[in-house]
């Protein structure tokens, strides 16, 4: 007898094994139950038949409910209509405990109720198979940094200043002092780079974003890497190869819950280099042509993005913004003083922009007249200024939302299903 897990039930055909999990579902015909029972590694169809266990186990087949935690033996057959493919036939049933009233029944429920019980909800199939896509986004993250030689640098989550602009900043009080949540590893990202050559920073960042959209977490994760002697073109050469790698390891590795999610995954696998690269003006252009209305010098807001999805059927770079909408760091276009030498990468079918990123800007007394010009405190830039006073170099960087990503990957309109627990404008509970 063996004791494992409904994953593995392939390697176990013929032979008896124990399950313990919870009871997904059930439904009973005559004289059988048919138990889903999920353990966390999958579900499977349990059959239960009068006669085949003792009468007391065939009633408590009658009396248990949905998430009672159970454990369960069982011979394991091969069946093709069941779900997973595998099926057990139960020699026996114990119960760990009864779950009383569930609250999340398997019908529709509204939003709000779902996210107040954010902590059960996980356990449903479908937010079960998006957390499995955001462990292998990140899994695919870490491993295209580290198989590249880039270093992982932690940067700090208590910051003096911003970086990402001053309207979206939370403020904690610091001892004596205020601080500011990080919005952005970047800055430190940059001081590692000229330590390291390649780095990248991974971890939770910080917006207050007043407005409620589909689009917007107050804490959401970041990967950000950043090079040393690089210029935009490779910039956007390194981003397009790291979303490819990133859509090919989902595919490869979930597909099983890109399917209980219904992606359609041609639009995945269609997405190889190159990816269409445009300039900002050339944006402009093709989105107002295409009926989605802005003027020079907005930013891309949802009909825009959508509309650039539509161009391709791959992720496009928008690159070289004019300077006003973009931030105090980055360098500015040689040939246009104007531009900033910053890079979007929207996603295809309206997901919206997943990466931002720029060469940074180099040289000292631009930077401090840029700093002066946004009326940042030079105090807390000084450490950063250093960067340009000693052996400053061209270089730069982006940052990839993950949960920009994983909302795409999986094809879900809102970003709050694909962080465990998602923090917003009117949410910070559970
Ligand atoms: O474009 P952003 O603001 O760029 C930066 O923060 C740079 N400092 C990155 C760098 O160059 N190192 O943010 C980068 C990405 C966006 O493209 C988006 O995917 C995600 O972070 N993002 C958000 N995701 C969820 N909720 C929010 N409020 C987000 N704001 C940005
Ligand atoms: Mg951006």
């Amino acid at each position: 007898m063996t004791d494992m897990t409904v994953n593995k039930l392939s390697e176990h055909v013929g032979k008896e094994v124990v399950i313990k999990g919870w009871l997904y579902n059930k439904r009973s015909k005559g004289k059988i139950h048919f138990l889903l029972v999920r353990d966390g590694t999958g579900i499977v169809q349990c059959v239960m038949s009068k006669g085949a266990v003792p009468d007391d186990m065939f009633e408590l087949g009658d009396k248990i409910t949905q998430e009672s935690s159970l454990i369960v033996t069982g011979k394991v057959r091969k069946d093709d209509r069941a779900q997973g493919g595998y099926e057990l036939e139960l020699s026996k049933v114990e119960l760990i405990q009864m779950a009383k009233d569930y609250p999340i029944a398997l019908q529709e429920h509204g939003p709000d109720f779902l996210l107040n019980n954010r902590h059960l909800w996980l356990r449903s199939r479908k937010q079960h198979a998006i957390m499995r896509v955001r462990h292998a986004t990140i899994k695919a993250i870490r491993d295209f940094f580290d198989s590249r030689d880039f270093v992982l640098i932690d940067a700090p989550i208590f910051t003096p200043a911003a970086c990402e602009g001053t309207s979206t900043l939370f403020e904690v009080k610091y001892f004596d002092d205020k601080a500011y949540l990080t919005q952005s590893g970047q800055l430190y990202g940059e001081a590692a780079a000229m330590a390291h050559r390649k780095i990248y920073v991974f971890g939770p960042t910080f917006r207050a974003e007043k407005s409620k959209t589909r689009r917007h977490l107050t804490e959401f994760w970041m990967v950000e890497p950043e090079i040393a002697f690089i210029d935009l073109d490779g910039i956007m050469d390194l981003a397009e190869e790291f979303v490819e790698y990133i859509v090919g390891f989902v595919l490869e590795t979930r597909k099983e819950e890109l399917k209980v999610l219904e992606r359609d995954l041609s639009k995945l696998e269609c997405v190889k280099r190159p990816f269409p690269r445009m300039t900002y003006d050339e944006a402009l252009e093709a989105v107002n042509k295409a009926g989605a209305k802005m003027n020079r010098g907005e930013d891309f807001g949802a009909p825009q993005e959508a509309a650039l999805g539509a161009m391709s059927d791959r992720p496009v770079m928008v690159h070289r913004w004019p300077a006003e909408i973009k931030a105090f760091y980055m360098k500015r276009d040689p040939k246009n003083p104007n531009l900033a030498l910053g890079v979007d990468m929207i996603a295809p079918d309206g997901y919206g922009e997943i990466i931002g990123g720029a060469q940074r800007e180099d040289d000292l007394d631009t930077m401090l007249k840029r700093i002066k010009e946004n009326n940042l405190p030079q105090e807390a830039f000084e450490w950063y200024l250093d960067l340009r006073r000693y052996g400053t170099v061209p270089h730069g960087g982006f940052g990839l939302g993950v949960e920009r990503t994983v909302a795409w990957l999986c094809g879900i309109e809102h970003l709050r299903e694909t962080i465990p627990f998602p923090r917003m404008l009117y949410r910070i509970y559970p």
